[in-house]
């Protein structure tokens, strides 16, 4: 949502928060602000866009002092103004936050009762007044600072500086993630391990309620109930440090073209090559399972929906798949036996956390497959599954979720091989194709020239319609999906067979029409659908293999993908669906990478 990064240092400060703050920028990016004590004042610069335009004003006025804090933001409450950038600014105070303050109207009024005034209509602005409100009633810095907190409802990620304290940040969690980074003889705190990786490796995750205070050499940390606490240091891999995008153009360039490794690397967790057995890294009985319950927003819920695909073939185990905003709020019946799944690139989504919380509280046993392996539903989930995708900046999400498709099928055939629905030689040949999934992958990325003339034609649609049957149904939606965020362009993704049942009426002549077809026991009823919108004047690009390609209706443009075992087709199929998005927003001029509106990891509501 927001990015925050607090810095108690020994060289400049500006410079390095900037570095962080590039790194944070994924996560917001309407506006962007740092915050500095120089010569024992508070000073701030704030710039509304993207981080260019605060460099723009650090070079036009330089920030001093070794001591700062940063923010890039996505607004939710008040528009993208300066006025309504962070740091947030009050008597001795400055603060950025990650998160919403629920009640924030109830505490602006009151402190308006006691003569405040407010300059921008931010729930952070009256975080800042309130911890200054006590401050001026001569509580100390800390406790002034757990005195405003425990007066929030909502969800907080907070650095702060305090004047007069010329060598602290304050910083505390609930509900938006935390970290703290331990330097030689300087401290960070961090939305996340990204964002003190130009700083040092060595990273300690904040628990839920943490406060923490940091000086030059240390953290103080105080749990939920205010006693000390001990929270864990860890060497960060190099992989979490290490964001560039090499020689690509974008992030999500370089991801897509990373999934093979990433694909790979994620299923070398979840099935053993030389015994050919599917083996995830934390033991299910799935034998006890009458149902999984799949939790989950966006790209991720439809890695979900394939997985549903999945698993009930061929394991023969029902799932059902919810995006987790409807779920957490419908008060869903769950039964006995049923394993919640929440599935996450960030594990951070509030959405989907708040649903995994309500299927521990209804005494389900909850696994996590998520992508950030410190997230917060790592840590609370009874079962991680990990993706090893690496980080994934791009706002649109691909390796990651290939990374989630990839566990989805391994987990497809455990289950099965333990619930006896397949025999050992069935588990060895299908952990095969499991095998073989990296190889395909990389076939299926060389198909850049004929997406770039297609994504010529693309850019010029106003809207386009993506059908798919079975586990490409979900891929549809993806594509759908993927072509919306990035290019702004209109589409929808349908099941093939519901088209008649209203969607045709949107075929016009030339509306283009995406049908990922692959050569399986489907694809003739996906013919059929493919005739009845060329009948009515659509242009259909059939993503297909080789056998498919021979069946491909007069006039279709082809993509050609490497022929492959249905179990893997969602991986192999999906690297033509975002490289046609990425060259249809490449072709429009549109910013890739941040695309407008979003942001990579979706804390509130
Ligand atoms: O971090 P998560 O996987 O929980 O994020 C879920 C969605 O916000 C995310 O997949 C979103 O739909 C992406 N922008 C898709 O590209």
């Amino acid at each position: 949502m927001c990015g925050i990064i607090g810095i108690v240092g020994r060289t400049a400060v500006a410079p390095r928060l900037v570095e962080s703050l590039r790194r944070l920028e994924y996560r917001g990016y309407d506006s962007a602000g740092v915050a500095a004590i120089v010569d024992g004042k508070l000073e701030r610069r704030r710039a509304v866009g993207k981080l260019r335009a605060l460099d723009e004003h650090l070079a036009a006025e330089p920030l001093g002092g070794t001591v700062g804090i940063g923010h890039v933001r996505w607004a939710t409450h008040g528009a993208p103004t300066e006025a309504n950038a962070h740091p947030h600014a009050s008597g001795r105070v400055m603060a950025v936050h990650n998160g919403i303050i629920e009640n924030y109207a109830e505490l602006k009024a009151e402190l308006i009762a006691k003569g405040r005034t407010f300059e921008s209509q931010t729930d952070t602005e009256v975080a800042v007044q309130l911890i200054d409100q006590y401050l001026s009633e001569g509580q100390a810095p800390l406790a002034a600072f757990q005195s405003a907190l425990a007066r929030f409802q909502g969800a907080y990620a907070l650095a702060v500086l305090i004047e007069g304290e010329d060598r602290l940040v304050l910083g505390a969690r609930r509900g938006s993630p935390l970290v703290v980074g331990y330097g030689d003889g300087e401290m960070f705190i961090g939305s996340d391990a990204l964002a003190v990786g130009p700083f040092t490796n060595r990273v300690a995750y904040l628990d839920e309620g943490d406060v923490v205070a940091i000086d030059d050499t240390s953290a103080r940390i105080l749990d939920a109930a205010g006693h000390d606490a001990i929270r864990p240091v860890r060497v960060i891999p190099a992989s979490a440090a290490l964001v560039e995008k090499g020689n690509y153009r974008h992030f999500m360039e370089k991801e897509i073209h990373e999934q093979p490794d990433s694909c790979q690397h994620t299923l070398a967790a979840y099935v053993d090559p030389v015994a050919l057995k599917a083996s995830p890294p934390a033991d299910v009985d799935f034998k006890a399972l009458n149902r999984i319950q799949i939790v989950a927003c966006g790209t991720a819920s439809y890695a979900g929906l394939i997985g549903k695909y999945l698993i009930e073939r061929i394991a023969g185990l029902p799932v059902d798949v919810e995006v987790s905003s409807e779920f957490r709020y419908r008060e869903a019946a769950l039964s006995p036996g049923t394993l919640a799944v929440a599935v996450s690139q960030s594990g951070e989504t509030a959405d989907t956390l708040a649903a995994l919380r309500f299927c521990k509280a209804q005494g389900l046993v909850t696994a996590a497959i998520v992508n950030a392996h410190q997230s917060t539903m790592a840590r609370e989930a009874d079962v991680l599954w990990p993706t090893h995708a690496g980080p994934e900046i791009g706002v649109a999400s691909t390796k990651a979720f290939t990374a989630q498709v990839s566990v989805m099928a391994a987990l497809a055939v455990a289950a099965a091989a333990q619930r006896g629905r397949i025999d050992a030689a069935q588990e060895a040949h299908l952990v095969h194709v499991l095998l073989e999934a990296p190889r395909l992958i990389s076939e299926s990325l060389q198909v850049e020239d004929t997406i770039r003339e297609i994504a010529h034609e693309l850019g010029r649609a106003r809207d386009v319609l993506y059908l798919g049957r079975g586990a490409m149904y979900p891929l549809a939606l993806e594509g759908a999906l993927k072509l919306k965020e990035i290019s702004y362009i209109h589409a929808e993704g349908y099941a093939a067979g519901e088209l008649k049942h209203g969607p045709i009426a949107l075929i016009e002549e030339d509306t283009p029409v995406i049908v990922i077809a692959p050569s399986d026991s489907l694809f003739e009823k996906t013919a059929s659908n493919m005739a009845e919108v060329i009948a009515r004047g659509a242009r259909v690009i059939m993503i297909t293999d080789a056998e498919g390609q021979r069946h491909a209706p007069p006039g279709a443009r082809v993509v050609t993908a490497p022929a492959c075992d249905p179990l893997i087709a969602p991986l192999v199929f999906a690297g033509a669906i975002q490289l046609l998005a990425y060259y249809t927003a490449v072709q429009k001029g549109a910013d890739v990478d941040q695309p407008r509106n979003l942001a990579k990891s979706v804390t509130v509501e």
